[in-house]
């Protein structure tokens, strides 16, 4: 660096430097909700900040609950800790995947710590119509020998239709990779529209997946077997989601899912912890009011918050935030997920069989009416007579219907999950910027799909419309932060 250069850039920081001193008020972003997508919007606001800028911001988190993370949170079951709500990541899901670096978490591999390759059978509410193979060995040839005989098992059912969800999924996937690309190459979006254009994926929230499929020309067989089998299981609804909702959770059935030892919720809190946020747990907001220059956020404790940015960091669909002057977003209702976990052994009878060595680990149902649960999964199996189970169900699962599933039962959790939207395409889609001021909404992107990663892409999306809508510039990471030296020039808009 030539020595004028390097003066003039001293210059510029000391400008900076004596500006954030003296004459720059100093902003709070306050952030309402611990999950993935309010911790990711704090991991990457500081981000794309330099440490200067670390003097210029506050970052604020409210929590209504007692711990962060939100629908990442874990079971206990007889002291043995397990996933209750998002439990598994996709091996292109490179923010996860980056957290859990600079975290320092412990990868897992796949929650079916019961075994590699879950044998699996789809029930119909009195048969299994497909059952794969459930062979135990500890040789690793066998174990071969068995997920091939399993893949021979569903081709002749299925087909080449096989290959062609492959492809569909694929698809989705890659084109999902574009939110990756460097900010050169990426656009802040202001829209979800606009964010699913530009990758490629807005056609496919615009009809649903049952018609996708079709397009895409798969058999009606595999579509309403093991596609419904899969989205039962991941959104808890049929083949009316869209085409998106479904291609993603598709992707969450391939092979390579992982999830975070310990729990993903770490990710949430471990975010926060390098975030330097001032976090306010059990703190729950009811109103946010815009007063012209800020925001006042006033919260069951009696508390009131000035904020020059608010970010919602959660479904609004079932919380009673009151805006002022109103906002206004497209009616949705969220899905309800009853996850119900149970220690104790299933009952082969209810399923016809003679044996509990007969029962699929993995039961999966199709769209049949008055069916009872979505999945029933084997967790962990202790040995052959105790086991814990985790069970997804539409309705609750009340103990007469359990007393019938199960032969007998130690211990029984539930949980009554606002899930994901209850998709319904062609999806409509609420805004990033609620007010066309600076109050964000990370969860408008949930109505493409819902998961950890999508949170987060959201997220970092969110966290750049911060940066350049009001501190004025656009955000560069420390990566090529050595070419940037503008700081001092660009605070002054402020
Ligand atoms: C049963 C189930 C299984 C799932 N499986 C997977 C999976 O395998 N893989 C995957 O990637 N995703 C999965 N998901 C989806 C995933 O959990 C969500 O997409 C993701 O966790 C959403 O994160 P979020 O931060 O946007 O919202 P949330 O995690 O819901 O966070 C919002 C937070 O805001 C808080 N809050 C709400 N209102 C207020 C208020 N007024 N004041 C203060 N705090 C407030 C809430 O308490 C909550 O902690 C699953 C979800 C469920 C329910
Ligand atoms: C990361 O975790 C490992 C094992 O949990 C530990 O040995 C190591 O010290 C940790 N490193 C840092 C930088 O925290
Ligand atoms: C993940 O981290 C690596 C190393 O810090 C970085 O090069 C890469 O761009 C990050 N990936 C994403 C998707 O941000
Ligand atoms: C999406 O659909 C529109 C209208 O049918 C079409 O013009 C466009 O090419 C499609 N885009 C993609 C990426 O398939
Ligand atoms: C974050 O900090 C809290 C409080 O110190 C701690 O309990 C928690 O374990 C930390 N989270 C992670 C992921 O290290
Ligand atoms: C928020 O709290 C302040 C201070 O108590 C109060 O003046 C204001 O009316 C409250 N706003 C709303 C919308 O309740
Ligand atoms: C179930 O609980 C009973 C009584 O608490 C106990 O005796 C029994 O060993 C438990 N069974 C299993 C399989 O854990």
């Amino acid at each position: 660096m030539r020595p004028t250069m390097f003066i003039v850039l001293v210059f510029l920081f000391s400008l900076s430097f004596s500006q954030a001193d003296t004459s720059l008020p100093r902003a709070t972003v306050c952030i309402v909700g611990s999950g993935i997508g309010g911790s990711s919007v704090a991991h990457f606001l500081r981000l794309f900040s330099t440490s200067l800028d670390d003097a210029v911001f506050d970052i604020r988190m409210f929590e209504r609950n007692v711990v962060v993370g939100g629908r990442m949170a874990t079971v206990d079951l007889s002291g043995e800790v397990f996933e209750a709500g998002a439990s598994i990541l996709h091996p292109k899901n490179l923010y996860a995947l980056n957290y859990t670096n600079l975290l320092n978490l412990t990868i897992k591999e796949p929650s079916s710590s019961a075994s590699s390759s879950p044998s699996l059978g789809i029930w119909d509410g009195k048969k299994f119509v497909f059952k794969t193979l459930g062979f135990k060995s500890n040789l690793p040839f066998v174990q071969k020998l068995v997920s091939y005989a399993n893949s021979v098992l569903m081709f002749l059912r299925y087909g080449f239709s096989l290959l062609k969800m492959e492809r569909f999924v694929q698809t989705a996937v890659g084109s999902f990779l574009k939110y990756y690309e460097s900010h050169e190459l990426r656009p802040i979006f202001e829209s979800v529209e606009e964010m699913l254009k530009w990758a490629g994926l807005y056609n496919l929230t615009t009809a649903n997946l049952g018609q996708e499929l079709t397009d895409a020309g798969l058999s009606p067989l595999l579509a309403q077997e093991l596609v419904t089998v899969i989205t039962r299981i991941n959104y808890g609804q049929s083949l009316a989601i869209s085409g998106l909702a479904g291609a993603v959770s598709l992707a969450g059935a391939e092979g390579g899912l992982w999830s975070i030892k310990g729990g993903n919720w770490q990710m949430a809190s471990g975010l926060i912890n390098h975030s330097n946020v001032a976090l306010h747990l059990h703190e729950e907001i009811e109103s946010i009011s815009s007063m012209g220059k800020y925001y006042e956020l006033n919260s069951t404790k009696g508390n009131s918050y000035k904020c020059e940015v608010a970010v919602v960091a959660t479904p609004l669909d079932e919380v009673k935030i009151r805006f002022t002057p109103l906002i206004s977003i497209p009616k949705r209702r969220l899905q309800h997920t009853h996850a119900t976990f149970v220690r104790g052994l299933l009952n082969p009878e209810y399923f016809g069989l003679d044996a509990v060595s007969d029962i699929p680990e993995l039961v999966g149902t199709i769209e049949v009416p008055d069916l009872p649960f979505s999945s029933i999964s084997v967790l962990k199996r202790h040995d052959e007579k105790d086991m814990t189970y985790k069970i997804f169900s539409r309705k609750p699962m009340d103990d007469a219907l359990l007393d019938s599933i199960f032969s007998f039962r130690n211990e029984t959790i539930r949980i009554d999950w606002g899930a994901y939207p209850h998709y319904n395409a062609p999806e409509v889609f609420a805004p990033f910027i609620l007010d066309a001021q600076h109050l964000y909404y990370v969860n408008a992107f949930e109505n493409a799909a819902s998961t950890m990663e999508t949170s987060a892409v959201s997220a970092e999306n969110i966290a750049r419309l911060i940066m350049s809508r009001y501190f004025g510039r656009p955000p560069f990471s420390s990566s090529n932060l050595g070419s940037y030296s503008g700081t001092g020039a660009l605070r002054v808009d402020l």
